[in-house]
């Protein structure tokens, strides 16, 4: 079972985090931090810089993205190089070197997935992994029906991921059809899963992640086949927890030593 904290604000949420990340950082220097993009871990990643401006130093800290889009030419806004980027890299001090990010150039496509994996594996893996779930239920761009076992590779988003996420561009005919993201296998091997959700939009996928069967068709659900998983939440996006009663008992007697 996942520990589940629900927070008042996604801002609490992101305080919460943001401050094991810190510590873990400040414990190891060279700490290995799973990165998201989209709008959740925005928090996150806004309550790291002032652990950064505080003094943390994040300058040999190794960074991986979950995802990329195909075909963006370099430089796109919206390419989640870019975003990683300009929410991760250059505002908390990472040394671009280390920050990794799926290859999305069309040219080369077929060995994308492989390439991570590699450079992944070499590494010797993810730390700590942020997530966010979509509503269809994907964590990275994992959608409906992906395998358990899956490694990264190139997956096409569902029409509905496709019109959540033509909010960050100019039309839906501009958000990428393809993608290449890490799979279900890979993100089970990080050492610790940290999956943050926030609204009503996504209570329904939560729920199923969290509470429901361990299905294919709800890829968040892979995240009860892992021994380390934190889910933090605002209270809208907790309002279909069954066993919210439960989570909230649990969180307010936990031992402060264990941290998240
Ligand atoms: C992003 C990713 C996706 C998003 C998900 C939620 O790297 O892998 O799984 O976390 O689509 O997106 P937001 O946070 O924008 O609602």
């Amino acid at each position: 079972m996942a520990e589940v904290i629900v927070c008042d604000s996604a801002q609490q949420a992101g305080d919460l985090v943001a401050a094991h990340i810190a510590a873990q950082v400040r414990a190891c220097p060279t700490f290995t931090l799973g990165v998201a993009t989209g709008s959740t871990p925005l928090p996150v990643y806004q309550a790291l810089r002032t652990h950064a401006d505080a003094g943390v130093d994040f300058s040999e800290v190794t960074a991986f993205a979950l995802d990329e889009y195909v075909g963006l030419p370099d430089g796109h806004p919206q390419s989640y190089r870019a975003v990683v980027d300009h929410e991760v890299t250059n505002p908390l001090g990472l040394d671009p070197a280390r920050v990794h990010v799926p290859d999305g150039h069309l040219d080369g496509i077929e060995t994308a997935g492989h390439r991570y994996e590699e450079a992944l594996t070499s590494h010797g893996g993810v730390d700590l992994q942020i997530l966010g779930i979509g509503t269809t239920g994907h964590i990275g761009f994992n959608e409906p029906g992906s395998s358990f076992g899956s490694l990264t590779r190139v997956k096409t988003l569902t029409e509905r991921t496709r019109i959540d996420n033509a909010r960050f561009f100019d039309s839906l005919d501009q958000v990428p059809v393809h993608c290449v993201t890490q799979g279900l296998g890979t993100i089970l091997r990080a050492r610790h899963l940290v999956l943050l959700a926030f609204g009503e939009g996504k209570a329904e996928a939560v729920a199923g992640a969290v509470e429901g069967s361990v299905t294919a068709s709800m890829p968040g659900s892979a995240i009860q086949l892992h021994s380390h998983v934190t889910v933090v939440l605002d209270q809208a996006a907790a309002s279909q927890l069954t066993h919210r009663a439960y989570y909230d008992w649990a969180h307010q007697h936990k031992p402060a030593w264990q941290g998240i």
